[in-house]
């Protein structure tokens, strides 16, 4: 059966999602560089050595991204502001080409009746803040929220929504303890820092926005679903141990104040000064919306040789996977949404802001012909509307990605747009995947 918009409530948004640095060119209109620039630079960390100085040129383009997004039938755009394009050094002088850019793309939005969701940070750290320690310094929170205030001061009073971070355990677990992301560290300390000190500058945003009058902010968390290899108590604690990193740490930190000690036993002796206080003072204050951002899940074992904590190593899991090697879980999405709304945030909104799938799509007669990506689609638009029938308050879903575009570390090769980007000429062309969508979210 294939699910359409009339399969889900009435006001259902849908959008298609993109982020600053993987799209705009941020070569282009006075931005300044940010550890992207450099990790991709350095040798081993970025396939190709790729990196987004030219991207899909929207800077230039957005325009006629937003007609596909209107002819697509879409209601929403998520996308985000680069912090560096705003202050390209991250503090002080002012980029106003930047600010007059987003002012420009709100309103391209706002003509084409598309409501604007906006990400303040979707990992653009300035450089000139990441020679600073980027998120591991103790100040970080003040220099985000001045950012915010700037960017908030030029388009937020036309945002449907703001997100203050995205995907929390991406910038502080997977760039600072497994070293895949700018900026490349392996350090534990390093990490309990940045753990924390995104949830204390996501509060401040929270602080600074709410003073402004703003009743529609959130963040973007991504949730992994973590499985237990076997029934043995150590591959139980390992699965336990992912979970509380990957899936409690936040929203926990968020809604009820605390961290869950799993995590603890191995960040304890490396959390910042003062952790305690800024839970009370910063984390722990009411959201207006959850963004749920889902890919897939691992399966989790103890690691006999391992020599440190966390202990654990991924098995593989038996479905199919796609271009990325994710395996294809859509039961991980009801359960994230589920589990959400029983467990920390009761009836509060909840949107998928992430979603989708990478595979290696050709051009063949100027059509693009993706079967996997329509039936990933629908297999996750299944488990929303299951959620929803269980009672989790999912008022929206955002694509990723409208475009294919710079997927970070993997440079451009994993395609994981429903609109095919030819990166030597940057001509879109809408994918099969497109017009499924399209055809599915006609409103008659
Ligand atoms: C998420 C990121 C997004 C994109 C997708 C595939 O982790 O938020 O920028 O890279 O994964």
């Amino acid at each position: 059966m294939t699910l359409t918009r009339k399969d889900f409530p009435e006001g259902f948004t849908f959008g298609a999602a993109t982020a600053a640095y993987q799209v705009e060119g941020h070569k282009f209109g006075g931005a300044g560089p940010t550890h992207w620039d450099t990790f991709s630079a350095t040798p081993g960390n970025v396939v190709r050595a790729e990196d987004g100085a030219l991207a899909c040129d929207q800077y230039h383009r957005y325009g006629d991204d937003f007609d596909l997004l209107k002819a697509g039938n879409f209601d929403a755009y998520r996308f985000s502001t680069s912090w560096a394009r705003v202050l390209p050094e991250g503090r002080g002088q002012v980029n106003q080409e930047g600010l007059d850019y987003y002012d420009r793309l709100t309103d391209a939005l706002l003509e084409r009746g598309l409501k604007p969701y906006q990400t303040l940070y979707h990992w653009e750290m300035p450089s000139a803040l990441a020679d600073l320690g980027g998120w591991t310094n103790p100040d970080i929170h003040n220099w985000f929220g001045d950012y915010v205030e700037i960017i908030d001061a030029k388009i937020g009073d036309r945002m449907e929504a703001i997100a203050t971070i995205n995907e929390p355990w991406c910038v502080a677990f997977l760039s600072h303890f497994l070293g895949a992301h700018a900026p490349g560290l392996r350090d534990i300390r390093a990490t309990a820092r940045a753990m924390h000190h995104v949830l204390k500058a996501h509060g401040e945003a929270m602080t600074r926005l709410r003073a402004k009058g703003r009743d529609n902010l959130g963040i973007v968390l991504n949730f992994d679903y973590c499985e237990a290899a076997t029934e043995d108590p150590k591959d139980q604690k390992a699965a336990a141990t992912a979970d509380a990193i990957f899936n409690r740490w936040f929203i926990e930190a968020i809604t009820k104040g605390t961290y869950p000690a799993e995590a603890m036993e191995g960040f304890a002796p490396h959390m910042p000064k003062g952790w305690k206080d800024d839970l009370k003072s910063h984390i722990h204050q009411p959201l207006d919306w959850l963004g749920v951002n889902y890919y897939t899940r691992h399966i989790h074992a103890h690691d006999e040789t391992a020599s440190a904590w966390p202990n654990g190593r991924d098995v593989q899991g038996h479905r199919a996977t796609t271009q990325m090697g994710w395996e294809i879980y859509p039961e991980g999405l009801h359960h994230f949404l589920t589990r959400m709304s029983e467990s920390y945030v009761g009836d509060l909104p909840l949107y998928v802001t992430e979603n989708g799938m990478a595979w290696d799509d050709r051009v063949v007669n100027g059509a693009v012909n993706d079967p996997e990506r329509a039936a990933f689609i629908q297999s996750h638009l299944a488990a929303m509307k299951r959620a929803i029938e269980d009672g989790a308050n999912l008022q929206g879903f955002f694509y990723w990605s409208l475009l294919d575009n710079y997927e970070w570390a993997e440079g451009y090769e994993k395609r994981f747009g429903i609109v095919h980007v030819d990166f030597e000429t940057l001509q879109r062309t809408p994918k099969a995947s497109y017009h499924m969508l399209k055809d599915i979210l006609a409103q008659d």
